[in-house]
Formats: C-alpha cells, structure tokens, sequence
C-alpha cells in the first residue's frame, strides 16, 4: 500500500510500497494550513516542485539540505537551488519523463506564473509544470498550479488519481477543475490548493457535486490521507 498525504494547501507527501517518500511543493513555514511544523518532516528521499512561487516552493532548500533528497525539478530551479548550496538536483524540461528507482516521473504542462522567489533568484525564471508520477502500481497527476488547458486531454486514460486544483483566481476553479476531470478521466481525484487564503476559498463538497459520478472525489484535510 503506498500513502497520498496532504499537508495543506499545494503540500503533498507520498509514501511508496518500497518506502520511498516523496514530499511534493513544501510549504510549511508561513503556511496557514499546514498540518505539521518543518522540524517534523521527517526523513525525505525526494523533493518535487511543481514552480517557483513561494507557495510551492518556499522550503524546498531548507529540506534538501537537511534530509539530503534529491530535488526534482525544472532546470531553471534546480540550476537557482545549486547557487544556494543545493547539489542533489535533478533538473527536467516538460514532456519528459525520467525512471527513477521509485517509478517513472513526467513533466507535464501547466499554465502559470514563472517567478521563482528566493535570495538571488531575481534572474531565475521557470515555466511551471506538472508531475505525471507512475508507481509500480497506480499512476498520479499532480496538475500543479494551473488554468485549464487542452494539453489535459492528452492524459486521458493514463491517471488512476488526478490532484487538480479548485480554488480559483490563481488556478482552475471548481467549475474548470470538471472539465478537467472530464479531460483526464481518473478514477480518484483530490482538490487542492483552496482555503489557504480568503481569495481562494472554496467549497470542497460542492467541486465534488460537480464531478458527481465522473470520478471519486477524496476531500483530504490537512494532515489527512488517501492509500492506494
Ligand atoms: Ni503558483
Ligand atoms: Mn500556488
């Protein structure tokens, strides 16, 4: 049984069959939902970040440089995290896919700011992205900060569970979080990126009215998960 863990807002941990784990965007410090402290992380194997915002990105460096994981990301951050002392990168374009020892990880499209914030990364700029993440078992999609976009249509038939973000002014909103589901066609799908903040307050129950019996809809709160 591998473990989908939510930490708050964009902050997602996988635990693997094998024990792999995986921390997705950490954003803890500064965090209004998060669900646990950065001193109780734990031991990480990889970091993935989705984009530079600091809501996704925030204490990326901090975890790489206390646990030693490996950051995987685009070039442009993982070339920024090697100027701060970061060595373990592992930089990816989008459309590409890489096989590392836990599974298989593919870049995917995602439409949305480029900055990356952080002491000198005034010159660093990186298109945001998506993780396709397939594991021996099931394969995950974590959209990333996103507008809806055609691109979805490609992974149809290719998700067991779709993280697709619901709250709106930064991202897809409820109603094009739908759509998406109807693009990519998983069997699971779990909102994120909503409630954090006022301007993306949301109401998690009524995106799951909307997907209705499209897709099951797992509503995870902080410090919640879903195993699969
Ligand atoms: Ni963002
Ligand atoms: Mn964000």
């Amino acid at each position: 049984m591998a473990r989908l863990h939510f930490h708050g807002h964009a902050t997602f941990s996988i635990t693997t069959d094998e024990g792999t784990r995986l921390l997705i965007d950490p954003f803890f410090v500064g965090n209004p939902a998060a669900d646990i402290g950065l001193d109780e992380i734990g031991a990480v194997d990889f970091v993935l970040c989705t984009h530079g915002h600091a809501d996704h990105f925030g204490d990326a460096l901090t975890i790489c440089e206390r646990t030693g994981a490996v950051l995987i990301s685009s070039y442009e951050i993982v070339s920024y995290a090697a100027t701060r002392g970061v060595e373990n990168g592992h930089p990816m374009g989008i459309g590409g896919g890489y096989d590392f020892p836990f599974g298989r990880v593919k870049m995917t499209v995602a439409l949305h700011g480029p900055s990356v914030a952080g002491d000198g990364a005034e010159g660093f700029s990186s298109t945001p992205c998506g993780f396709l993440i397939s594991l021996p078992n099931k394969t995950l999609y974590f959209a990333g900060d996103t507008a809806l976009t055609m691109d979805m249509q490609l992974l149809r038939g290719l998700v067991d569970i779709a993280v697709l973000p619901i709250g709106d002014n930064f991202t897809m909103g409820p109603e094009d979080a739908t759509r998406a589901v109807e693009f990519v066609e998983p069997a699971v799908v779990v909102p994120f990126h909503y409630g954090t903040w006022d301007i993306i307050d949301q109401d998690p129950s009524r995106f799951a009215s909307l997907v209705g019996d499209r897709a099951q809809v797992e509503i995870l709160e902080p410090g919640a998960h879903y195993d699969f």
